[in-house]
């Protein structure tokens, strides 16, 4: 099997059974944030809702409408986010940029994730792919 149909395999796999789809049980209050963000390009959106406690990323989910590089993207950021600290959560969040700028990147810290890197070749979609992680950041944010 070449690798880019691998990775298309992965990257559907999320699309198709995406991980941390929906809302954070209690709805949002002192530990639990919302960001909402739209790709300005198509119009699709994403909810991003992190729970953090004590630095870390105790539980996140999302919902969203988008393509399938889009929501494979948030479903892959928030399995790798989910129960690390803020901070690596967003050193990730870096390696993915990278990523997108076709810069080299950690691999081994990507996982699954690395199976988006040849979006980097298609501009038009590297929206796509970073605007959960742009959701990620501004939650991030939000925080401090
Ligand atoms: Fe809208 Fe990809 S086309 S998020």
């Amino acid at each position: 099997m070449q690798l880019d149909d691998l990775y298309r395999q992965v990257i559907m796999d999320h699309y198709q059974h995406p991980r941390n789809q929906g809302s954070i049980e209690g709805g949002v209050g002192d530990e639990t944030l919302s960001v909402d963000l739209k790709n300005p390009t198509c119009g699709d959106e994403i909810t991003l809702q992190m729970k953090i406690e004590e630095g870390l990323v105790t539980d996140v989910r999302f919902k969203g409408t988008g393509c399938s590089i889009s929501m494979a993207s948030a479903s892959m950021m928030t399995e790798a986010i989910k129960g690390k600290p803020v901070e690596e959560a967003l050193a990730l969040a870096e390696e993915f940029r990278k990523m997108m700028k076709g810069e080299e990147f950690d691999a081994d810290r990507m996982g699954d994730i690395e199976a988006l890197a040849g979006v980097c070749r298609f501009p038009a979609r590297i929206k796509c792919a970073t605007l959960a992680w742009h959701a990620l950041e501004r939650g991030a944010d939000k925080k401090n």
